[in-house]
C-alpha cells in the first residue's frame, strides 16, 4: 500500500487492524495521543461499526474498505459541514477512476450506484470555536467492495462495487485513489472556501434541478420543493412554495417513484 500512495500526509501514518470495535472510535483514541492530521486506522471487520443518527454500519469480514482518518480542520466552525461533501466526493471519484461506475453523491453524503447506497460518511469528534489547533475530528468512511450478501434489513437498499461491477474490485488501489483525491478535496476548503467542493458536488447531485421531499428526525412535517443545489456552508439549498430554503439537516426523497434510500 505505502508504494500506491500519493498523498502527502493522508495514510501516511497508518494503523490496519484485523478487527475492531468502530474505526471512529479508534481514531479518535489515537488522535488524542498527538498523532498528526491524516493518521489512517482502518480495519477488515468491525463489531460495533457507528452510522449517522445513531444506526449501526454492518460488514462482511474482509470484503470493504472501512477506515477513519484524523482531521483537525482550520476552515471556519460554520463550513464543517463540507467536510463529509469532499469526502462522498473523492469517494465517487475513486469509485470512478478504478471501476467505470458513475456513482451519485445524495446529500449530504450518500454515495449512490443505481439507487442504492454503497458507501457512508460519519464525522465525528470535538470542533473548538476558539483555537483551530484544539479541532479533533475523525472521519470514518464505509465502502461496500467486493460483499454480495446485505442483511434483509438493507438489502434492497444497499449495494456494492462487486454487485455494480459484475467483478471483484481490488481494494488498495481504490484506498490508495480515495486517499489522494479527499486530500486534494479536504485541502482545497481553506484555500477557495468550498468553491470547487461545491461545485464538483453538484455535477453528481441526486436529485438536482427535481422535486423532491425532505423529512426530518425530529419532526412529523416534511417540505417539498426543488434542489437548487449546495449553499456556501454545504446546507442544501431548496426552492419551496415559501422561496429559497437552506436546510441544515434532512433526509431527501425524490417526489416520483424510486426514493433515494437513506
Ligand atoms: C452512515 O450512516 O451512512 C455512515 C456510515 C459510516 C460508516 C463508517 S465505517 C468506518 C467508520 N467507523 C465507524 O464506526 N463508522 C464509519
Amino acid at each position: 500500500m505505502p508504494d500506491l500512495l500519493q498523498t502527502r500526509r493522508f495514510g501516511r501514518d497508518a494503523r490496519w487492524l484485523k478487527s475492531a470495535g468502530s474505526t471512529n472510535a479508534e481514531a479518535l483514541g489515537w488522535a488524542a495521543e498527538g498523532v498528526p492530521e491524516g493518521a489512517l486506522v482502518g480495519t477488515d471487520h468491525q463489531t460495533a461499526g457507528r452510522g449517522r443518527q445513531g444506526r449501526e454500519w454492518r460488514d462482511s469480514p474482509g470484503h470493504n474498505l472501512l477506515f477513519s482518518i484524523v482531521l483537525r480542520p482550520s476552515i471556519p466552525t460554520n463550513r464543517i459541514g463540507l467536510i463529509p461533501l469532499a469526502a462522498g466526493l473523492a469517494v465517487a471519484e475513486a469509485i470512478e477512476q478504478q471501476t467505470g461506475l458513475s456513482p451519485i453523491l445524495k446529500w449530504p453524503n450518500d454515495v449512490l450506484l443505481a439507487d442504492r447506497k454503497v458507501c457512508g460518511v460519519l464525522l465525528e469528534g470535538q470542533f473548538q470555536t476558539r483555537s483551530a489547533s484544539d479541532n479533533l475530528m475523525v472521519l470514518g468512511i464505509g465502502l461496500n467492495v467486493n460483499q454480495v450478501d446485505f442483511d434483509p434489513a438493507i438489502a434492497g437498499n444497499a449495494t456494492s462495487l462487486s454487485l455494480e461491477s459484475g467483478q471483484i474490485v481490488p481494494r488498495q488501489p481504490l484506498l490508495a485513489e480515495l486517499l489522494h483525491r479527499l486530500e486534494k478535496h479536504y485541502e482545497s476548503l481553506p484555500l477557495d472556501n468550498g468553491a470547487s467542493v461545491r461545485a464538483h458536488f453538484e455535477k453528481r447531485m441526486a436529485g438536482i434541478g427535481r422535486m423532491v421531499s425532505v423529512a426530518f428526525s425530529y419532526s412529523e412535517n416534511s417540505i417539498a420543493g426543488t434542489v437548487l443545489g449546495v449553499a456556501d456552508d454545504g446546507a442544501l439549498r431548496l426552492r419551496t412554495s415559501e422561496g429559497v430554503e437552506i436546510l441544515h439537516a434532512g433526509e431527501i426523497t425524490l417526489a416520483t417513484a424510486n426514493p433515494l434510500v437513506s
